[in-house]
């Protein structure tokens, strides 16, 4: 099924509503007021502005991007506190042979980051996508027993390798259906639902101290699927599994309704998680026509202010900036300006909106309060 369609059954089935634009109905997520003498100027770059809250706001990086002296490269380096790598951790880039690592896009992204006082999120050891071709190949006829020293020996290199420098790890990724039931992968069909607290242990075991997210998308709203990833970190942790914290994907589409995102922080929070906004965008359909606009810049604006409103959110990522770089036109035909820059890297009014949601925040009292 095409994830077109799984984002509109998720979206139609949870919040039972037909298509609507953000800005029809959503007080919650009204977009910042102009500035006027009641309001502080917004001013400043987003990691300034985050680090006056104890937030870091982070990007996932296109690695292809960062030639010295590029446009891309001081933005990334300017505007964000953390990075994450939107390919080059995948396992079918570090490990495109098997037993022959290759950590040369990854280590430079880890050197970049290491040079612009930036943290790393590391995406993401265990995915159905993304897997070497000689893994796929070989998966089907190998036993249980087989697969699972392939995927332990894989987290555990990879954790390794990068110990001390990763911040938070997405261990698990997309392991759920839109209804709720676990995705078929090569991963539950050979090894069960226990591979999950596996890879969990695994990478424990290999960093002790880095940060270890469950990671999906559509769990932003309440309904089959975040319940059911509720209920699996819920009894992770009662069985003392060490993970630290759930991912909120959060790619919306403005012809959805906004997720009751706020709530459902804080109710994965009140377990003793960290939560995180790891790939934020917000696409509509092509040309953007005013409305749709002011319905992303409200996408934005409301994602940020959940995430401030919740104190165990950690960190605020988009998934890259600049629209000519976005994954969304090659995956949903007709749909695209999803990120906060536009195709020439220049600002767009969703970007003003998160500066001035973080200015806002950041004069309000008790802001400075550090997040935990
Ligand atoms: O590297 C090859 C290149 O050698 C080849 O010439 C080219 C031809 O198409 O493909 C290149 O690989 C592409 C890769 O991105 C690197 O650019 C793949 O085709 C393309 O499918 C892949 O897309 C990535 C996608 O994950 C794969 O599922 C997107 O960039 C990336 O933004 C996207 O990120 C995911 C997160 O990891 C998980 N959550 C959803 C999110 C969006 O789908």
């Amino acid at each position: 099924m095409s994830r077109r369609l799984r984002v509109g059954l998720i979206t139609t089935a949870v919040i039972g509503a037909g298509a609507v634009l953000f800005a029809q109905g959503a007080a919650f997520a009204a977009p910042p007021a102009a500035p006027d003498h009641h309001t502080p100027a917004a001013a400043g770059t987003l990691r300034q502005l985050a680090s006056q809250v104890g937030l870091r706001v982070g990007t996932a990086i296109d690695t292809d991007q960062l030639a010295s002296n590029s446009p891309y490269r001081a933005i990334a380096a300017t505007q964000f506190s953390s990075v994450t790598p939107e390919n080059v951790m995948k396992w079918e880039v570090v490990e495109p042979t098997q037993g022959t690592y290759d950590w040369g896009q990854a280590d430079r992204l880890v050197a970049f980051a290491q040079q612009n006082g930036q943290l790393v999120r590391g995406h993401t050891l265990v995915w159905h996508n993304q897997l070497p071709a000689w893994l796929t190949a070989a998966a089907p006829s190998m036993s249980a027993d087989q697969l699972r020293a392939i995927l332990k020996k894989h987290v555990i290199d990879e954790v390794t390798h990068f110990k001390g420098k990763v911040w938070q790890w997405d261990v698990v990724n997309e392991a759920f259906n839109d209804d709720g039931t676990l995705r078929d992968t090569i991963w539950l069909q050979k090894l069960g639902p226990d591979y999950i607290a596996d890879a969990f242990r695994w990478a424990h075991q290999a960093d002790p101290k880095a940060l270890l997210f469950y990671n999906d998308y559509n769990i932003e709203y309440t309904g089959p699927k975040s319940n059911a990833v509720y209920q699996l970190v819920k009894d992770l942790k009662a069985k003392g599994v060490p993970i630290d914290g759930v991912g909120f994907q959060t790619h919306l589409d403005t012809q959805y309704p906004l997720p009751d995102l706020q709530n459902n922080l804080q109710r994965f929070a009140d377990l003793g998680l960290k939560v995180a906004e790891t790939e934020v965008d917000v696409r509509t359909t092509l040309p953007v026509t005013p409305v749709e606009q002011n319905a992303q810049v409200a996408g934005y604006t409301s994602t940020l202010q959940a995430c401030l409103a919740v104190r165990a959110c950690l960190s605020y990522t988009v998934w890259g900036f600049g629209d000519a770089y976005s994954w969304v036109p090659g995956v949903f035909p007709g749909e695209g300006a999803a990120t906060i820059y536009d195709e020439n890297l220049q600002p767009k009014p969703e970007y003003t909106a998160l500066q001035q949601t973080l200015a806002l925040a950041a004069g309000a009292p008790g802001r400075s309060d550090p997040r935990h």
